[in-house]
């Protein structure tokens, strides 16, 4: 199955199953870093049903949301709302549909360990900024829950913080900081009785002016 149908098959599921997997502190975390500023223009990569999109809308921002997934852009729409000012754009990782320097701050939650080259979706995320825009993703430290890979199609059993502040170095962001977002990712396997429970990190950056 590829990637695309995995979450396709259960994007109806997905708001539900989210909230055993994060707390919603870890979107807190992200917006605090970023420093939102209403009116401004956010973009969130692998929106899924609109976990951050929700919560960028609230903090009044004008948002576009991006997934592989017409399944999940659908749910986020009805969840959301068909009025609400999320637009949404199927397209992916390796050719967002977002065009240069077009939005101030970019979002990505539990998205860069699914991508098949996570230093060329960053440096993806990295073009659509404009000058002086903060890019801000959330995700797993590395880890050896392998059964991640078989049971929720991940690509990348996480990552080494330091590999992940070098690419976002190498897209050509500065400032750039990756610490830990204070929470951990839990899920249960099908297969073993232990879950996994995997620390989270914030990663951030600039887009030089
Ligand atoms: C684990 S979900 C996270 C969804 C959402 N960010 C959240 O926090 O609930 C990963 C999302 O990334 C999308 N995705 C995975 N690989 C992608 C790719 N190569 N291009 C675009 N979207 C992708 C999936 O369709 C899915 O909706």
């Amino acid at each position: 199955m590829s990637s695309k149908a995995y979450f396709d098959e259960v994007a109806g599921d997905w708001s539900e199953m989210r909230k055993a997997f994060f707390s919603e502190s870890i979107r807190e975390k992200a917006f605090a870093v970023a420093g939102l500023e209403a009116g401004k223009t956010a973009a969130d990569i692998g929106a899924g049903t609109g976990f951050i999109s929700g919560g960028l809308v609230a903090a009044g921002m004008n948002v576009i949301a991006v997934d592989q997934s017409d399944a999940m852009l659908a749910e986020l729409k009805k969840q959301l709302g068909p009025a609400s000012a999320v637009d949404c754009r199927q397209g992916t990782a390796e050719a967002l549909p977002i065009g240069d320097a077009q939005v101030d701050y970019v979002f990505a939650n539990m998205y860069v360990h699914h991508v098949e080259k996570p230093p060329l979706a960053l440096k993806e995320m990295t073009r659509i900024l404009r000058p002086g825009g903060r890019l801000v993703t959330t995700d797993l430290d590395q880890h050896e829950f392998e059964f991640l890979r078989r049971e929720q199609h991940d690509r990348w059993m996480g990552f080494k913080r330091e590999d992940f502040k070098a690419w976002l170095e190498a897209a050509g962001l500065v400032n750039v900081n990756v610490e830990s977002a204070g929470g951990n990712c839990c899920a249960a396997s099908c297969e073993t009785a232990s879950p996994a429970a995997v620390s989270i990190f914030i990663a951030s950056g600039e887009k030089p002016c």
